[in-house]
Protein backbone atom coordinates (compact mmCIF):
# COMPACT_ATOMS: atom_id res chain seq x y z
CA UNK A 1 0.00 0.00 0.00
CA UNK A 2 1.04 3.38 -1.02
CA UNK A 3 0.41 7.04 0.67
CA UNK A 4 0.25 10.15 -1.59
CA UNK A 5 -0.90 13.08 0.40
CA UNK A 6 -1.86 15.78 -2.95
CA UNK A 7 -5.29 16.78 -2.42
CA UNK A 8 -7.24 15.49 -5.27
CA UNK A 9 -9.86 17.25 -7.22
CA UNK A 10 -10.33 15.36 -9.87
CA UNK A 11 -10.38 11.16 -10.23
CA UNK A 12 -11.26 9.17 -13.49
CA UNK A 13 -12.41 6.10 -13.72
CA UNK A 14 -12.20 2.97 -16.55
CA UNK A 15 -13.27 -0.52 -16.98
CA UNK A 16 -10.66 -3.17 -18.45
CA UNK A 17 -10.11 -6.20 -19.53
CA UNK A 18 -13.12 -8.60 -19.71
CA UNK A 19 -16.35 -6.88 -19.16
CA UNK A 20 -18.49 -8.32 -15.87
CA UNK A 21 -22.09 -7.54 -15.12
CA UNK A 22 -22.21 -5.24 -11.95
CA UNK A 23 -19.06 -2.81 -13.92
CA UNK A 24 -21.79 -0.30 -14.21
CA UNK A 25 -23.20 -0.35 -10.51
CA UNK A 26 -19.10 0.34 -9.69
CA UNK A 27 -18.88 2.86 -11.93
CA UNK A 28 -22.02 4.58 -11.08
CA UNK A 29 -21.04 4.05 -6.90
CA UNK A 30 -17.24 5.72 -8.25
CA UNK A 31 -19.00 8.85 -9.94
CA UNK A 32 -22.34 9.28 -6.96
CA UNK A 33 -19.93 9.13 -4.36
CA UNK A 34 -17.16 11.11 -5.84
CA UNK A 35 -19.80 14.11 -6.82
CA UNK A 36 -21.56 13.92 -3.05
CA UNK A 37 -18.03 14.37 -1.95
CA UNK A 38 -16.79 17.73 -3.73
CA UNK A 39 -14.87 15.64 -6.64
CA UNK A 40 -14.75 15.89 -10.32
CA UNK A 41 -15.00 12.58 -11.71
CA UNK A 42 -14.17 12.01 -15.67
CA UNK A 43 -14.83 8.77 -17.68
CA UNK A 44 -11.88 7.18 -19.71
CA UNK A 45 -13.40 5.08 -22.98
CA UNK A 46 -12.15 1.37 -22.85
CA UNK A 47 -9.78 1.56 -20.24
CA UNK A 48 -6.16 1.98 -21.51
CA UNK A 49 -6.86 2.18 -24.99
CA UNK A 50 -9.17 5.43 -23.81
CA UNK A 51 -5.97 6.51 -21.79
CA UNK A 52 -3.35 6.39 -24.52
CA UNK A 53 -5.87 7.81 -27.63
CA UNK A 54 -7.26 10.92 -24.59
CA UNK A 55 -10.80 9.97 -24.97
CA UNK A 56 -11.57 10.90 -21.33
CA UNK A 57 -14.61 12.82 -20.49
CA UNK A 58 -16.61 14.43 -17.81
CA UNK A 59 -19.25 12.52 -16.31
CA UNK A 60 -22.80 13.90 -14.31
CA UNK A 61 -24.77 12.43 -11.56
CA UNK A 62 -27.48 12.45 -14.75
CA UNK A 63 -25.16 10.03 -16.85
CA UNK A 64 -25.96 7.09 -13.72
CA UNK A 65 -29.64 6.77 -14.40
CA UNK A 66 -30.66 3.66 -15.29
CA UNK A 67 -28.01 1.77 -15.49
CA UNK A 68 -27.26 -0.11 -12.35
CA UNK A 69 -29.53 -3.08 -13.45
CA UNK A 70 -27.45 -3.39 -17.23
CA UNK A 71 -24.62 -5.91 -17.58
CA UNK A 72 -21.45 -5.12 -19.80
CA UNK A 73 -19.71 -1.23 -19.27
CA UNK A 74 -21.21 1.96 -20.44
CA UNK A 75 -17.46 3.20 -20.45
CA UNK A 76 -16.51 0.13 -22.56
CA UNK A 77 -13.41 -1.60 -22.17
CA UNK A 78 -10.80 -3.48 -23.99
CA UNK A 79 -6.94 -4.93 -23.35
CA UNK A 80 -4.36 -2.59 -24.78
CA UNK A 81 -1.14 -4.02 -26.33
CA UNK A 82 0.44 -0.84 -26.49
CA UNK A 83 0.06 -0.23 -22.44
CA UNK A 84 2.03 -3.20 -21.72
CA UNK A 85 4.98 -1.03 -23.31
CA UNK A 86 6.61 2.25 -21.83
CA UNK A 87 6.00 4.44 -24.55
CA UNK A 88 2.20 3.71 -24.49
CA UNK A 89 1.77 4.34 -20.94
CA UNK A 90 4.06 7.57 -21.02
CA UNK A 91 1.02 8.90 -24.00
CA UNK A 92 -1.40 7.51 -21.61
CA UNK A 93 0.21 9.78 -18.65
CA UNK A 94 1.00 12.61 -20.70
CA UNK A 95 -3.55 12.67 -21.39
CA UNK A 96 -4.26 12.49 -17.43
CA UNK A 97 -1.90 14.81 -16.98
CA UNK A 98 -3.25 17.52 -19.60
CA UNK A 99 -6.96 16.71 -18.60
CA UNK A 100 -5.49 17.54 -15.30
CA UNK A 101 -6.70 13.96 -13.42
CA UNK A 102 -5.34 13.13 -9.77
CA UNK A 103 -5.89 10.05 -9.34
CA UNK A 104 -7.75 6.51 -11.08
CA UNK A 105 -9.78 4.43 -10.37
CA UNK A 106 -9.55 1.14 -11.91
CA UNK A 107 -12.35 -1.66 -12.78
CA UNK A 108 -11.05 -4.68 -14.01
CA UNK A 109 -8.93 -7.81 -13.67
CA UNK A 110 -5.47 -8.67 -12.47
CA UNK A 111 -3.86 -7.37 -15.82
CA UNK A 112 -5.85 -4.60 -15.71
CA UNK A 113 -4.22 -4.05 -12.02
CA UNK A 114 -0.49 -4.90 -13.62
CA UNK A 115 -1.09 -1.67 -15.61
CA UNK A 116 -2.38 0.06 -12.37
CA UNK A 117 0.58 -0.72 -10.25
CA UNK A 118 2.46 0.78 -13.58
CA UNK A 119 1.11 3.86 -13.48
CA UNK A 120 1.85 4.35 -9.61
CA UNK A 121 5.25 2.57 -9.76
CA UNK A 122 6.42 4.59 -12.61
CA UNK A 123 4.33 8.20 -13.01
CA UNK A 124 3.32 8.23 -9.13
CA UNK A 125 -0.16 8.41 -10.73
CA UNK A 126 -2.77 7.27 -7.59
CA UNK A 127 -4.73 4.16 -8.61
CA UNK A 128 -7.36 2.35 -6.51
CA UNK A 129 -8.27 -1.22 -8.04
CA UNK A 130 -11.77 -2.54 -7.95
CA UNK A 131 -12.10 -6.16 -9.08
CA UNK A 132 -14.58 -6.95 -11.77
CA UNK A 133 -14.20 -9.79 -13.63
CA UNK A 134 -16.40 -13.03 -13.87
CA UNK A 135 -13.57 -15.53 -13.13
CA UNK A 136 -13.19 -14.39 -9.36
CA UNK A 137 -9.37 -15.33 -9.95
CA UNK A 138 -8.12 -12.20 -8.43
CA UNK A 139 -5.91 -12.90 -5.08
CA UNK A 140 -6.40 -10.87 -2.25
CA UNK A 141 -10.41 -10.67 -2.84
CA UNK A 142 -13.01 -13.63 -1.87
CA UNK A 143 -15.60 -12.40 -4.55
CA UNK A 144 -15.29 -10.26 -7.74
CA UNK A 145 -18.05 -8.48 -9.54
CA UNK A 146 -19.47 -10.23 -12.12
CA UNK A 147 -18.70 -13.89 -10.54
CA UNK A 148 -22.33 -14.27 -9.24
CA UNK A 149 -23.61 -13.51 -12.29
CA UNK A 150 -21.76 -15.18 -14.17
CA UNK A 151 -22.72 -18.40 -12.40
CA UNK A 152 -26.22 -18.01 -12.10
CA UNK A 153 -26.45 -17.56 -16.00
CA UNK A 154 -24.09 -20.67 -16.53
CA UNK A 155 -26.27 -22.50 -13.68
CA UNK A 156 -29.51 -21.79 -15.44
CA UNK A 157 -28.31 -23.33 -18.54
CA UNK A 158 -26.84 -26.28 -16.85
CA UNK A 159 -30.57 -26.81 -15.55
CA UNK A 160 -31.81 -26.40 -18.77
CA UNK A 161 -29.70 -29.12 -20.05
CA UNK A 162 -30.13 -31.38 -17.72
CA UNK A 163 -33.69 -31.60 -18.59
CA UNK A 164 -32.98 -32.78 -22.11
CA UNK A 165 -29.83 -35.06 -20.94
CA UNK A 166 -32.15 -36.76 -18.48
CA UNK A 167 -34.96 -36.97 -21.44
CA UNK A 168 -32.72 -38.67 -23.84
CA UNK A 169 -30.37 -40.07 -21.45
CA UNK A 170 -27.76 -38.79 -22.55
CA UNK A 171 -24.20 -37.66 -21.46
CA UNK A 172 -23.33 -33.82 -21.99
CA UNK A 173 -20.16 -31.69 -21.19
CA UNK A 174 -20.72 -28.30 -20.84
CA UNK A 175 -17.67 -25.97 -21.04
CA UNK A 176 -18.18 -22.93 -19.05
CA UNK A 177 -15.30 -19.89 -19.02
CA UNK A 178 -12.80 -18.95 -16.08
CA UNK A 179 -9.60 -19.08 -18.63
CA UNK A 180 -6.91 -20.30 -16.43
CA UNK A 181 -9.16 -20.55 -13.27
CA UNK A 182 -11.87 -22.88 -11.65
CA UNK A 183 -14.09 -20.78 -10.00
CA UNK A 184 -16.85 -20.77 -12.17
CA UNK A 185 -16.63 -24.61 -13.22
CA UNK A 186 -16.42 -25.95 -9.13
CA UNK A 187 -19.30 -23.17 -7.99
CA UNK A 188 -21.77 -24.29 -11.41
CA UNK A 189 -20.56 -28.08 -11.02
CA UNK A 190 -21.43 -28.32 -7.39
CA UNK A 191 -24.75 -26.17 -7.57
CA UNK A 192 -25.45 -27.94 -10.89
CA UNK A 193 -25.05 -31.47 -9.36
CA UNK A 194 -22.31 -32.35 -11.69
CA UNK A 195 -20.67 -35.74 -12.17
CA UNK A 196 -17.58 -34.60 -12.44
CA UNK A 197 -15.87 -31.06 -12.75
CA UNK A 198 -12.68 -30.64 -14.98
CA UNK A 199 -10.69 -27.86 -13.72
CA UNK A 200 -7.41 -25.99 -16.12
CA UNK A 201 -5.18 -27.00 -13.61
CA UNK A 202 -5.75 -31.16 -14.57
CA UNK A 203 -7.27 -31.77 -10.83
CA UNK A 204 -9.05 -34.94 -12.55
CA UNK A 205 -8.61 -37.66 -15.44
CA UNK A 206 -10.89 -38.51 -18.21
CA UNK A 207 -10.76 -41.80 -16.33
CA UNK A 208 -12.02 -40.80 -13.09
CA UNK A 209 -14.37 -39.19 -14.68
CA UNK A 210 -15.37 -42.31 -16.60
CA UNK A 211 -15.44 -44.14 -13.58
CA UNK A 212 -17.92 -41.72 -11.72
CA UNK A 213 -20.52 -42.07 -14.98
CA UNK A 214 -20.08 -45.54 -14.82
CA UNK A 215 -20.71 -46.06 -11.12
CA UNK A 216 -24.13 -43.69 -12.06
CA UNK A 217 -25.37 -45.87 -13.98
CA UNK A 218 -24.89 -49.12 -12.48
CA UNK A 219 -27.27 -47.16 -9.52
CA UNK A 220 -29.87 -45.98 -12.44
CA UNK A 221 -28.65 -43.16 -13.75
CA UNK A 222 -29.86 -42.70 -16.88
CA UNK A 223 -27.96 -39.19 -17.88
CA UNK A 224 -25.31 -37.27 -16.49
CA UNK A 225 -23.55 -33.83 -16.88
CA UNK A 226 -19.74 -32.96 -16.56
CA UNK A 227 -18.31 -29.60 -16.29
CA UNK A 228 -15.16 -28.49 -17.88
CA UNK A 229 -13.35 -25.02 -17.41
CA UNK A 230 -12.29 -23.56 -20.70
CA UNK A 231 -8.47 -23.67 -19.79
CA UNK A 232 -6.23 -21.47 -22.63
CA UNK A 233 -8.85 -21.66 -25.18
CA UNK A 234 -12.31 -22.65 -25.89
CA UNK A 235 -13.28 -26.05 -27.13
CA UNK A 236 -11.64 -28.05 -24.30
CA UNK A 237 -14.89 -29.90 -24.02
CA UNK A 238 -15.10 -31.74 -27.25
CA UNK A 239 -11.66 -32.86 -26.64
CA UNK A 240 -13.15 -34.30 -23.56
CA UNK A 241 -15.92 -35.73 -25.68
CA UNK A 242 -13.49 -36.96 -28.55
CA UNK A 243 -11.45 -39.22 -25.70
CA UNK A 244 -14.64 -40.39 -23.54
CA UNK A 245 -15.54 -41.75 -27.23
CA UNK A 246 -12.67 -43.40 -27.93
CA UNK A 247 -12.28 -45.30 -24.41
CA UNK A 248 -15.85 -46.35 -23.71
CA UNK A 249 -18.10 -45.53 -27.14
CA UNK A 250 -20.27 -43.12 -25.16
CA UNK A 251 -21.81 -40.45 -27.01
CA UNK A 252 -21.53 -37.23 -24.90
CA UNK A 253 -22.96 -33.82 -26.33
CA UNK A 254 -20.91 -30.66 -26.29
CA UNK A 255 -22.50 -27.42 -24.77
CA UNK A 256 -20.07 -24.32 -24.47
CA UNK A 257 -21.64 -21.29 -22.95
CA UNK A 258 -19.04 -18.56 -23.90
CA UNK A 259 -19.87 -15.16 -23.73
CA UNK A 260 -23.66 -15.34 -22.72
CA UNK A 261 -21.94 -15.80 -19.34
CA UNK A 262 -20.39 -12.19 -19.66
CA UNK A 263 -23.52 -10.45 -20.28
CA UNK A 264 -27.19 -9.78 -18.08
CA UNK A 265 -28.40 -7.99 -15.64
CA UNK A 266 -26.36 -8.47 -12.58
CA UNK A 267 -27.74 -10.67 -9.79
CA UNK A 268 -28.09 -8.33 -6.08
CA UNK A 269 -25.46 -9.92 -4.87
CA UNK A 270 -22.88 -8.09 -7.52
CA UNK A 271 -24.82 -4.42 -7.55
CA UNK A 272 -24.69 -4.68 -3.42
CA UNK A 273 -20.34 -5.79 -4.28
CA UNK A 274 -20.01 -3.27 -6.60
CA UNK A 275 -21.47 -0.46 -5.18
CA UNK A 276 -19.63 -1.15 -1.65
CA UNK A 277 -16.58 -1.42 -3.64
CA UNK A 278 -17.35 1.96 -5.92
CA UNK A 279 -17.61 3.79 -2.64
CA UNK A 280 -14.75 2.48 -0.88
CA UNK A 281 -12.49 2.99 -3.69
CA UNK A 282 -13.01 6.79 -3.87
CA UNK A 283 -12.52 7.30 -0.11
CA UNK A 284 -9.33 5.42 -0.12
CA UNK A 285 -8.05 7.99 -2.00
CA UNK A 286 -9.58 10.83 -0.42
CA UNK A 287 -7.84 9.44 2.60
CA UNK A 288 -4.72 9.15 0.28
CA UNK A 289 -4.13 5.20 -0.16
CA UNK A 290 -3.03 3.97 -3.38
CA UNK A 291 -1.62 1.37 -4.85
CA UNK A 292 -4.43 -0.59 -3.50
CA UNK A 293 -7.26 -3.01 -4.53
CA UNK A 294 -10.92 -2.93 -2.78
CA UNK A 295 -11.05 -6.75 -1.62
CA UNK A 296 -13.50 -9.11 0.44
CA UNK A 297 -12.91 -11.14 3.51
CA UNK A 298 -16.25 -12.60 4.21
CA UNK A 299 -18.69 -9.75 4.24
CA UNK A 300 -16.12 -7.31 5.08
CA UNK A 301 -14.03 -4.56 2.39
CA UNK A 302 -10.32 -4.96 2.88
CA UNK A 303 -7.99 -2.85 0.70
CA UNK A 304 -4.64 -4.90 -0.38
CA UNK A 305 -1.45 -3.82 -2.52
CA UNK A 306 -1.72 -3.86 -5.88
CA UNK A 307 1.84 -5.74 -5.69
CA UNK A 308 0.56 -8.40 -3.80
CA UNK A 309 -2.56 -8.86 -5.63
CA UNK A 310 -0.62 -9.39 -8.89
CA UNK A 311 1.77 -11.35 -7.95
CA UNK A 312 0.07 -13.96 -6.37
CA UNK A 313 -2.35 -16.51 -7.83
CA UNK A 314 -5.71 -17.74 -6.34
CA UNK A 315 -6.31 -21.02 -6.14
CA UNK A 316 -9.19 -23.02 -6.73
CA UNK A 317 -11.34 -24.43 -4.34
CA UNK A 318 -10.87 -27.92 -4.46
CA UNK A 319 -12.98 -29.00 -1.64
CA UNK A 320 -15.72 -27.78 -3.29
CA UNK A 321 -14.91 -29.98 -6.12
CA UNK A 322 -14.56 -33.03 -3.58
CA UNK A 323 -17.99 -32.10 -1.86
CA UNK A 324 -19.32 -32.03 -5.69
CA UNK A 325 -18.20 -35.42 -6.32
CA UNK A 326 -19.64 -36.99 -3.04
CA UNK A 327 -22.71 -35.07 -3.67
CA UNK A 328 -23.18 -36.84 -7.07
CA UNK A 329 -22.81 -40.17 -6.17
O1 LIG B 1 -11.51 -12.96 -18.16
C1 LIG B 1 -12.85 -13.05 -18.49
C2 LIG B 1 -13.05 -13.98 -19.66
O2 LIG B 1 -14.44 -14.05 -19.94
C3 LIG B 1 -12.49 -15.40 -19.49
O3 LIG B 1 -13.31 -16.23 -18.73
C4 LIG B 1 -12.37 -15.83 -20.93
O4 LIG B 1 -11.38 -16.81 -21.09
C5 LIG B 1 -11.94 -14.56 -21.61
O5 LIG B 1 -12.38 -13.48 -20.81
C6 LIG B 1 -12.47 -14.40 -23.01
O6 LIG B 1 -11.97 -13.23 -23.53
P1 LIG B 1 -12.47 -12.59 -24.89
O7 LIG B 1 -13.84 -12.03 -24.65
O8 LIG B 1 -11.47 -11.54 -25.20
O9 LIG B 1 -12.52 -13.71 -25.87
Amino acid sequence: MANFDKKIKRIGVYTSGGDAPGMNAAIRAVVRVGIAQGLEVYGIHAGYIGMIDNQIHPLQLGDMANIIQRGGTILKTGRSLEFTKPEGRQKAVNNLLASKIDALVCIGGDGSFRGAHALWEEFKIPVVGVPGTIDNDIYGSDKTIGFDTAVNTALEAIDRIRDTAASHDRLFIVEVMGRNSGFIASHVGLAGGAEEIFTPDGNTTVDKAIDHIKEGIARGKSSSILITAEGQKPGRAYDLADSIRKKTGMDAKVSILGHQQRGGSPTAADRILASRMGAAAVDALQKGYCDIMIGTEGERLIQVPLDIVTKNEKKTQMDLISLANLLAT
